[in-house]
């Protein structure tokens, strides 16, 4: 078992997700854009992706994985409460990591959520960095359980309702995105299981490279402005996917020297769901069968930070993660940024 960067354990004792009901494929897209399945497929490994309908935003997604991810360890027994009212009293940070967040400034997303699970006695905040928001929350949410003896569970989310901020006539974005969320309820704990080690880095030379410029303090909306595109994701494709496969690559080597790791240590690795070719290219480059990557990307298209979250999920809940795996999560996106986390399941 390989050594812990940190003086204590934090172990995933639950996990959740949500996705909104609606699904659109790639030749439903094709009816009113100028696409096709097989260019989707063949460029992305996208099949189809979930919509939220107009009622329903970022925290409802957040909110509903959270309450899985709770009931999940109630019904695992992995914690002595028996609803998911009690947990939710007893989880102290609610982090939602999202660039789609409910309110442009303010409140925080997280502060919507924890009032909804009723997490009365919780601290709430929002990471807002893109992609990478997900590993990023989980290094803020070890920290902070880290530095004080009164703070023992985390609830660490990535929510995102990117569908609302893509400009749909514009046929190299909004074929990329879907909507969804996915939760992790962190415990600190003195087992070897749990996060052993997360790297972050940014490189924001590339801010320009996937952005979003409207109504911030850069380019307000002013009085008498006509909106006639809606804020919208901006890409620089190419870049990005050069950026993408480069930092996954590196990433995932690091984690594995710090930690004194080969390759074939890791059961599975959970990237960013972002392009399938982007991750076939750092398997090419890291000499890894890509089997070895967890893809469900046909399904979700890029959900940007609940696209690790919901991975997790679903591998917890089929039953592919054996206790004491050892798992790699690698994310990268606007920013630019990257993260890692090694998990010990
Ligand atoms: N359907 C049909 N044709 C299309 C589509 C589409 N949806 N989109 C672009 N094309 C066309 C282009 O117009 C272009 O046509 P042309 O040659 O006649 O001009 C052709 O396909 C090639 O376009 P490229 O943009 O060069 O295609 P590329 O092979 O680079 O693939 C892609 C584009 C998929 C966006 C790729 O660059 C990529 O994956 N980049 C990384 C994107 C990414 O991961 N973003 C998110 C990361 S961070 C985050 O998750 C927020």
């Amino acid at each position: 078992m390989s050594k812990k960067e940190y003086t204590v354990g934090f172990e995933i004792i639950g996990t959740g997700k949500a996705v909104p009901p609606k699904r659109v494929t790639n030749d439903e897209l094709a009816k009113t854009l100028d696409t096709n399945d097989e260019w989707i497929r063949s460029h992305t490994g996208i099949g189809a992706r979930h919509i939220a309908d107009d009622h329903i935003a970022c925290s409802d997604l957040a909110v509903e994985a959270a309450r899985n991810a709770l009931s999940w360890a109630i019904e695992r027994q992995a914690c002595a409460e028996k609803t998911i009212e009690e947990l939710a009293l007893t989880v102290d940070m609610v982090i939602v990591g999202s660039s789609t967040t409910d309110y442009f400034c303010c409140p925080a997303t997280a502060c919507i959520v924890q009032n909804a699970i009723g997490a009365k006695n919780a601290g709430a905040m929002d990471v807002v960095n893109a992609c990478s928001s997900f590993i990023y929350g989980l290094e803020t949410g070890a920290g902070l359980l880290s530095v004080s003896n009164d703070r023992r569970r985390a609830l660490v989310i990535g929510a995102e309702v990117l569908s609302r901020f893509v400009d749909w006539t514009d046929r190299g974005t909004c074929v990329l995105f879907g909507d969804g969320a996915g939760a992790v309820l962190l415990e600190k704990t003195n087992s070897p299981r749990g996060i052993s080690r997360t790297i972050l880095g940014a490189d924001g030379s590339g801010a320009g490279d996937l952005i979003m410029k409207q109504g911030g303090s850069r380019y307000p909306f002013k009085k008498g402005d006509t909106v006639v595109t809606p804020p919208h994701m901006e890409m620089n494709g190419r870049a990005v996917y050069n950026f993408a496969v480069g930092a996954v690559t590196e990433t995932i080597t690091t984690l594995l020297k710090a930690e004194n790791l080969a390759i074939e240590d890791v059961a599975l690795i959970v990237p960013h769901q972002a392009n399938a070719r982007i991750v076939q290219a750092a398997a090419k480059r890291l000499n890894v069968p890509e089997g070895r990557f967890f893809l469900n990307i046909e399904e979700y298209a890029n959900t940007s930070s609940a696209s690790i979250p919901i991975a997790l999920d679903e591998l917890n809940r089929s039953g592919a993660l054996r206790t004491g795996d050892l798992i790699l999560c690698v994310a990268f996106g606007a920013g630019l940024t990257y993260g890692g986390s090694l998990i010990r399941w």
